[in-house]
């Protein structure tokens, strides 16, 4: 959590207009310590998630070779040219709950013998299993993510499992590696990232922490490194702050026992439909972020306690807001569809400041997902497809990747309020700076505690009414603008309209 001080705390607010409906001004001072280092933000902090879950694969990510969509050998060309320009660190897949009822050989080998199968979590229909290993690993190659496979743990075996490892890590000479070469893939796909299941305290087989604990020993025994591809196992924890599942596992868990990541899902759930929100359920949904701090420090503490040299890295999992889902939206554009709105553009910029902010304490976060599902980055239909404002934050905040942490003090005020994070790569400092409040143009005053910032500038992502959306009939509502930013006496001040993200990125002198 931020520590706050209390020569900070002098926001000042003032009304503005009577007329303009309660709009109101305030000043914010922040304070940015560029010597108090947090941690490196990995760009994995950045990464995406995208599941066998109503038209995010099929008809979204993948159109088909035979498509009259532009595509590029069945993949949605648009989609690939906007995400390699994004550059998504890594991508997770194929669940989500269907990791746990997903069978690998099903989507390997020529395509017409592939089985078709029914998609029981998502609504029963059939899949034809037209996308699989090969094509997902391709995927990740043309928009340069780093690929993530969640196994199946609910109803596969271990077997099943160190398969599909062997199939995609061992570079030739036995079945399973020239059977992968036999169908197109010669060269290893070299798999670091492995979830073992996915949500098994519900749609992964229901299970208690100590029976999740006996399976996650057994499989993990059996995954292996496979020439210089080292593993990084994923073990499933809990969902929201559940500590008591953290606790338990974590008990039942032999030291000996390789766990390298620890996947904790958080979900923003939205009262209203994502484009009829009120001011009530926008302040709702917003305040569960300074939530998801506290279940990441919490989180952090406890695990901690088990693995005192942080051997496990934390990782939130899926996240992202989840709204109420129009059934005759879902009918028309496949199964949790909502659209993208500039609060959810708020709610994806607050849930990065948080990752930013506890760098030292993650080492990836998936935001759920890629496209036409929940907190998507595209949406697609038929030929059509967007960016939407999820898509643009993420674009706003992408020089934090790689940077280090620093910290950044804000004035104390109940939650949804600004909200600050920094950070330092050499002699540039980096802040993104949200307003989520509806009716408040905020001047900040961004001082450093040392040196001084000069040589600025900004990029901002607004729009006054927080259920505006980039939609297919009007793509480019709601884009990236340059915003004025003045560096006077070594301090940073920009102003920040209601509903507003602003990254500004300047040089730092004299520290
Ligand atoms: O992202 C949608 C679903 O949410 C995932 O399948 C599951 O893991 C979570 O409950």
């Amino acid at each position: 959590m931020m520590t706050r001080r209390s020569f900070l705390a002098g926001a000042v607010a003032a009304p503005l207009c009577r007329r303009a409906r309660a709009q109101t001004r305030q000043n914010e001072k922040v304070l940015i310590e560029p010597a108090a280092e947090i941690g490196v933000i990995r760009p994995e902090l950045h990464g995406h998630f995208a599941e066998h879950l109503g038209t995010c694969i099929y008809g979204g990510l993948w159109v088909g070779r035979n498509s009259p969509i532009p595509n590029i050998n069945g993949h949605r060309k648009q989609a690939v040219e906007w995400l390699r320009a994004l550059g998504i660190p890594v991508l997770r897949w194929p669940g989500g709950c269907f990791a746990d009822d997903y069978h690998w050989r099903d989507g390997i080998g020529p395509v017409e013998k592939r089985p078709k199968r029914v998609n029981i979590h998502w609504g029963n229909y059939v899949e034809d299993n037209s996308f699989g290993t090969h094509e997902f690993i391709e995927l990740c190659r043309l928009i340069g993510a780093e690929p993530y496979i969640a196994g199946n743990v609910g109803s596969g075996t271990p077997q099943e499992m160190r398969d599909w490892v062997e199939y995609c890590n061992y570079s030739s000479g036995s079945t399973l590696s020239d059977e992968r070469a036999a169908n197109g893939s010669p060269e290893p796909f070299r798999v670091r990232y492995w979830g073992v299941g996915n949500e098994n305290w519900g749609c992964g087989g229901n299970m208690t922490p100590e029976e999740y604990a006996a399976h996650y020993r057994r499989f993990s025994t059996y995954l292996r490194d496979f020439g210089d591809t080292r593993l990084f196992l994923i073990a499933c924890g809990p969902g929201g702050n559940n500590l008591e599942w953290t606790r338990r596992f974590m008990e039942a868990m032999p030291r000996r026992v390789r766990i390298h990541g620890y996947a904790m899902h958080y979900y923003s759930r939205g009262r209203d439909h994502a484009q009829r929100f009120t001011v009530e359920s926008l302040r709702a949904q917003l305040a569960t972020f300074w939530d998801l701090e506290k279940a990441i420090l919490e989180q952090r503490a406890l695990l901690d306690k088990y693995d005192k040299d942080r051997r496990i890295g934390l990782l939130v999992d899926e996240w992202g807001v989840w709204d109420r889902i129009d059934p005759e939206e879902e009918k028309r554009y496949g199964r949790l569809f909502q659209q993208i709105t500039m609060r959810s553009a708020l709610a994806a910029a607050l849930g990065l400041n948080v990752f930013h902010r506890q760098a030292d304490k993650l080492v990836m976060g998936n935001l759920a997902q890629t496209v036409n599902v929940l907190h998507a980055l595209l949406l697609a239909d038929g030929p059509r497809c967007v960016r939407t404002t999820t898509y643009y934050t993420f674009e706003l905040m992408k020089p934090h990747r790689g940077a280090t942490a620093v910290r950044a003090q804000t004035p104390e005020a109940p939650p949804p309020t600004l909200s600050v994070a920094a950070s330092r790569r050499q002699d540039e400092i980096i802040v993104t700076l949200v307003n989520p409040r509806h009716d408040t143009t905020t001047e900040v005053e961004c001082t450093m505690s040392r040196g001084a910032a000069g040589n600025a500038r900004a990029r901002i992502l607004h729009h006054p009414d927080f259920n505006a959306a980039n939609t297919f009939e009007s793509p480019d509502l709601i884009v990236p603008r340059d915003h004025p930013v003045t560096a006077a006496g070594g301090s940073l001040r920009v102003e920040l309209p209601p509903l507003a993200i602003v990254t500004v990125q300047a040089r730092l002198s004299g520290v």
